[in-house]
């Protein structure tokens, strides 16, 4: 140790003693052990050094979304801070590959949404993990969802006759600006976690373990700010890159009836008998020019989208709770008829069955060439009718104002498979079988 740092340190734990001794001055018997506790915070405060870990909490790391159930974790169960969607290629050429890939799949993500340890290795080998996240894996709320988009299916004879009915390839909008290279993919990941190092853990443990079926196409991580409660308890919603509170009008992700309603496929869905309890997803990635919106006068940016920016209340409200009331505002005078909450959602009978889940992330990804910050929102939204529910908003949406300010440039639609329901069963096990026993004969 140099000279100077001993001098520092040695001061260091004299400015200590002297605060212990202070601290243990006040010497009454209730500000004993007050005293002691202050002593043992300051000490370990103090100790801290540059490189020391930022402290992670038991109670995080140790949290874990069943595995297990009708439908996939990650859709209806809450937003934990961190995400990704990776898009895949699929390499299975027949019904076998396809079943050994989703077999291997599921193994991998009980694994790592449950927890576990994995197994030491002869050396010679490369290590079971990559050990980004230590000799254990803690599962950190991670949910792992899986996806399917229209290419596997139109790709691959035997799985043709099986696709779901709504699913197609993304078509550009009038707004987009789709960048081939961030579009589409036969399977899609979802990652969501408390920490993106245990999103991007997960991702590299699947394309270690299944690299004979899967190629990776494009990723987006994404996260959303944590918030602080209200003083009344309540929790607003968290901000997008806008600032605006992002969520506040979604449907109630707990309403097992209306998530029923708005995003599982169901029996009567006239989808084929394995895609019920899966719901399709739309995955864009809009970026934000924030360059240019942080230019925009308030009031413009809350016409723009019909809330206002630090509440989140409607216009016509004064809590980010308030419904609109499109109906005492049929000229817009209060709400525009432009405005983007009124296209996305004009609130009447006929757009209810337009209902959709929205579970989007925040992006940032550095600086684009012509020097702007490369900023947006990774859009994931969650609907049992692709066409009724993200086509027809968007379509509505199309022309609206706020496009001055936004692009999309990549994402995907993607079916996801229904849950597997206890140890034992794997991912898309009824659509394997089926795509096994060959289309139906016609007799
Ligand atoms: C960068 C792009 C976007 C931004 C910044 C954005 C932002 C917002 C904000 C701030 C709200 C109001 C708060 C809320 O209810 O969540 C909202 C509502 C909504 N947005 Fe977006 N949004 C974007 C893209 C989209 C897209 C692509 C769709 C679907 C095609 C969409 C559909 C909706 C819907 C359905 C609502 C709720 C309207 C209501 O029920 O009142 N948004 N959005």
């Amino acid at each position: 140790m140099a000279h100077d740092d001993r001098n520092k340190r040695s001061q260091h734990g004299a400015l200590n003693a002297d605060r212990r001794k202070l601290l243990l001055g006040l010497g009454t018997a209730a500000g004993g052990a007050l005293a002691t506790n202050l002593i043992a915070n300051n000490a370990r405060a103090d100790d801290k050094q540059v490189t020391d870990a930022p402290e992670s909490h038991r109670s995080d790391v140790e949290q874990r979304v069943p595995f297990y159930g009708v439908h996939q974790a990650g859709i209806v169960t809450p937003r934990p801070a961190n995400g990704m969607v990776v898009s895949l290629d699929v390499i299975a050429d027949t019904p076998a590959d396809f079943d050994r890939m989703l077999r291997k799949l599921t193994e991998r993500i009980v694994f790592l949404t449950q927890g576990g340890q994995p197994p030491n290795l002869d050396p010679k080998l490369p290590p079971a993990d990559s050990g980004i996240l230590g000799p254990v894996v803690l599962p950190d709320n991670l949910t792992i969802t899986v996806g399917l988009g229209s290419s596997m299916f139109e790709m691959r004879p035997w799985l043709a006759h099986l696709k779901p009915a709504h699913l197609q390839r993304m078509k550009q909008f009038t707004n987009d600006a789709l960048e081939p290279d961030l579009c589409h993919g036969d399977l899609s990941l979802q990652f969501s976690s408390n920490t993106a190092d245990t999103n991007i853990h997960a991702l590299r443990d699947i394309l270690k373990n299944l690299p004979e079926y899967l190629v990776p196409r494009w990723k987006q991580e994404g996260s959303v700010p944590t918030v602080l409660p209200e003083a009344d308890g309540s929790v607003p919603s968290a901000r997008n890159f806008l600032g605006f509170r992002d969520g506040s009008a979604n449907p109630h992700s707990s309403d097992h009836l209306l998530m029923d309603e708005i995003v599982w496929v169901g029996e009567i869905a006239g989808e084929p008998q394995w895609a019920v309890g899966g719901t399709y997803q739309a995955v864009r990635i809009i970026r934000n020019f924030v360059e240019r919106w942080d230019r925009t006068p308030l009031g413009e940016q809350e016409r723009i989208f019909g809330r206002k920016k630090m509440s989140g209340a409607p216009m016509d409200g004064t809590k980010e709770s308030d419904v609109p009331d499109y109906a005492k505002d049929p000229d817009g005078k209060i709400t525009r008829l432009n405005a983007h909450i009124r296209l996305a959602n004009p609130r009447t009978p006929e757009t209810r069955k337009s209902l959709m889940l929205r579970r989007p992330f925040n992006y940032s990804n550095g600086i684009t060439k012509n020097g702007q910050l490369d900023q947006g929102l990774l859009f994931i939204a969650y609907q049992s009718d692709l066409e009724k529910g993200f086509i027809s908003v968007q379509t509505r949406l199309n022309g609206e104002p706020l496009e001055e300010y936004i692009k999309p440039i990549g994402g995907g639609y993607f079916f996801v498979l229904p849950g597997a329901r206890e140890a034992g069963d794997y991912l898309g096990r009824k659509l394997a079988e089926a795509a096994a026993a060959g289309p139906p004969t016609r007799s």
